[in-house]
């Protein structure tokens, strides 16, 4: 497993999935050629020589967008199926050992510390990502650390930021994330938040700080269990807060309560696949020093427009906590769950062998609840026999096409939270601040009291297709090749 972003290039260039790109514009070029790259599912980027900037001043972008980083990232054999990885890791959680970071007192994130003048976050190229980007989001990969004021426990957390100027930075975070529960803490005691934000690092601890993990994990130390060695972290004095020590680039400071400063954020083209939440007043961060590499590489994850998915194509962060819950609820003879749609948050798939009369409804409902936390999350909820692959959503659309009676077994439930982000919030709904979503719960398990008697499938027995499959093996094999 790589140690930093570097180590992970590396590795994508040893299996030809990186290519170099030099001489592009940071205005909407990197941009338009990371799009372009992702809907071709292509290999990772690198951007150097970006125009006016230092030619080694360098930007990374679609290192995750595929399966194949999303399994080097988290060390998963290429070849297990979906299912096998979102099992494999749900697996892992449950048998969760922290490991604490490790403080060191140097690391090539020191290599050049700016304060005071020094600081210009406009040094690095970063790019304007979208057409209506209402600025330059430095942080789309970004891992952003903060500290709970009462329990003292470390956040790593994702949310946007938007470079306001030189040493400001505005971030979104939705309401009910980490960052924003302890920024508000501060500011009650009428304090500014200490706040790290890091643009590029190890992508394990990327990918964590996208997960919701309960109140009081560490991403930190769950980085440390999933490496199997602690994190190394240097702390920063001005902030106190631990921050990676191979990280590319890291800016420390305070968040001061909205009241005293908070700037126009957004628009930004976001996962959804629209700019659905206009421009508003985020709160920001002042930087107070500003850390970086030699030859720093920017990490950027930008949002693409669905169906090209700009998070993780496995999902890692929503299935798998997903099926733990219902598991932990005591949902008896899950089979499996997926969770499909924009950043792998929007439709569950939950397949089951039912087992008495309201299981599948039973279970669809703790989903609902369970899954949470941003636009749409969790909007469709569906429910199938434990024959169909929750992972397959043209086996989920025959189920739902040939055993759902839309009449009895498809429910609408109101009044779940959903965030600004949201397309469907319409224009008086956003102006009272009613960020809500009704959920739709789709059972597309053969009805329950007549299941015995539901019409056989039209698939030869097992028996028979291994048995034809070894007879007719060339024939088969003639087939496979060709596809
Ligand atoms: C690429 C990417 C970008 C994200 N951007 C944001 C964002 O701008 N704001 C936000 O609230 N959540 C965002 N999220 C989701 C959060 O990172 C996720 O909910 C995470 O669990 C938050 O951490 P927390 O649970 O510690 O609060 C993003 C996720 C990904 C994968």
């Amino acid at each position: 497993m790589a140690d930093d972003l570097r180590s992970f290039l590396e590795t994508l260039e040893k299996i030809g999935k990186l290519r170099v790109v030099s001489g592009a514009d940071w205005d909407l070029e990197i941009g338009t050629i990371n799009e372009l790259m992702a809907e071709r599912q292509g290999p990772a980027l690198i951007f150097d020589n970006i125009k006016g900037y230092p030619p080694d001043f360098r930007v990374a972008t679609n290192l995750l967008h595929h399966k194949v980083g999303q399994k080097l990232a988290f060390g998963f054999r290429e070849d297990m199926t979906d299912l096998e990885c979102v099992s494999e890791w749900k697996n892992k959680w449950n048998e969760y050992k922290p490991i604490k970071p490790v403080i060191v007192k140097n690391g090539p994130i020191k290599e050049n510390v700016l304060t005071g003048d020094e600081i210009d976050i406009n040094k690095f190229p970063t790019p304007k990502w979208h057409t209506h980007d209402g600025g330059r989001y430095i942080g789309t990969g970004v891992v952003t650390i903060t500290r709970d004021p009462k329990d003292g426990w470390v956040n790593c957390g994702t949310y946007r930021v938007m470079i306001q100027d030189k040493t400001t930075l505005a971030f979104y975070a939705s309401p009910g994330k980490h960052a924003t529960i302890m920024r508000e803490k501060y500011w009650a005691m009428g304090k500014p938040c200490p706040v790290a934000m890091c643009f590029g690092q190890d992508p394990i601890l990327f990918a964590i700080s996208t997960m919701s993990l309960p109140w009081g994990v560490s991403e930190y130390e769950m980085a440390g269990y999933i490496k199997g060695k602690g994190v190394e972290v240097m702390i920063d004095p001005g902030t106190d807060l631990p921050i990676p020590a191979s990280a590319e680039i890291v800016a420390c400071g305070f968040s001061p309560p909205p009241e005293v400063d908070s700037r126009p954020e957004g628009p930004f083209g976001e996962w959804q696949g629209y700019y659905a939440s206009g421009t508003r007043n985020e709160p920001v961060v002042h930087i107070e020093t500003l850390y970086h590499r030699n030859n720093p590489i920017l990490f950027g994850q930008p949002p693409v427009k669905p169906p090209v998915n700009t998070w993780f194509p496995i999902p890692i962060h929503t299935a798998t906590f997903l099926w733990n819950q219902l598991e932990k609820a005591g949902m008896m003879d899950i089979k499996g769950v997926y969770v499909h749609g924009p950043g792998n948050r929007i439709i569950a798939v939950i397949s089951l062998k039912q087992r008495y009369l309201g299981h599948a409804k039973q279970i669809a409902t703790l989903a609902g609840a369970f899954l949470q936390g941003g636009a749409c999350t969790g909007r469709y909820i569906i429910t199938v026999d434990e024959d169909i692959d929750p992972s397959n959503l043209d086996e989920v659309l025959w189920a739902v096409c040939t055993r759902c009676d839309p009449e009895k077994y498809i429910d609408i439930v109101p009044g779940f939270l959903t965030s600004p982000l949201d397309p469907m919030i319409s224009p008086d709904k956003r102006a009272r601040k009613d960020y809500t979503t009704a959920k739709v719960f789709i059972n597309a398990c053969k009805p329950y009291h007549w299941k015995d008697q539901f019409p056989p499938i039209n698939v030869a027995e097992p028996e028979l297709r291994k048995k034809v499959l070894s007879k007719w093996a060339n024939l088969f094999k003639e087939v496979e090749f060709c596809t």
